[in-house]
């Protein structure tokens, strides 16, 4: 109620001391402030967005795939295809803190010599202190058939001795563009000793 009308009157005066009083000079004046906002500076226009209409990029119809493969998390031997990069904290029990970073092979069929489908490259950590649960963050990319280079991008949360886990799938690339769905995973065979896994993937993307 009070500081309002005084801005106002400061304004007013403002205006009053510097500028003539016609209002024609002071649409002129507002005019140019106007145009000056909006042309950018550089005086050029690159075009940063426009709407286009879904067919213009032929999206086709939106379908729903489920996909079954098996995930082989090495960690043991020569070749392992997943790698310590980081060590937990110490005397943690759920090895709170511990990252590794894989490029595990996508099979056919829960045998790592079955046909490769694909890799999961990516990294999983451990993210619980009370129990032993994953983030996990991977990439799918598939080499089979017409899906070869195109890819999906798998982030969650993956609690590992839990019979069966879901984690999101939330986005890809290639025949994948604007997947989202899921990934429902159960444990294979796990290897105490060297901590090997094999893990079946069922994987629901809803994609064009
Ligand atoms: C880890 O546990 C051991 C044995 O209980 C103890 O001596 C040590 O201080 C602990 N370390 C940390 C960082 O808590
Ligand atoms: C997948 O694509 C790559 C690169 O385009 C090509 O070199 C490779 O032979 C393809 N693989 C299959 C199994 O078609």
């Amino acid at each position: 109620m009070y500081f309002i009308p005084s801005i106002r009157s400061d304004i007013q005066s403002l205006f009053m001391a510097r500028l003539p009083q016609t209002p024609v000079f002071l649409l002129l004046t507002i005019s140019t402030l106007i145009s000056f906002l909006a042309i950018p500076s550089t005086g050029e226009n690159y075009g940063f967005v426009k709407s286009i209409e879904g067919e213009k990029i032929s999206l086709g119809k939106e379908k729903l795939s489920h996909f079954r493969f098996y995930w082989h998390d090495i960690l043991g031997g020569k070749n392992p295809t997943a790698v310590s990069i980081v060590q937990p904290v110490a005397n943690s029990s759920t090895a709170f803190g511990m990252v590794n970073m894989i490029d595990d092979a996508l099979t056919e069929g829960p045998k790592l010599s079955s046909k490769l489908i694909g890799r999961a490259q990516g990294f999983y950590t451990s993210a619980s202190q009370q129990e032993v649960s994953l983030l996990m963050a991977m990439n799918f990319v598939f080499i089979e058939g017409k899906y070869n280079g195109s890819t999906i991008t798998v982030l969650g949360r993956n609690p590992v001795f839990n019979k069966v886990r879901e984690m999101p799938v939330i986005g890809g690339s290639g025949l994948f563009r604007f997947a989202r769905g899921y990934v429902k995973v159960k444990t294979h065979k796990f290897d105490t000793k060297s901590g090997d896994a094999t893990v079946e993937y069922n994987a629901y993307v809803m994609h064009y």
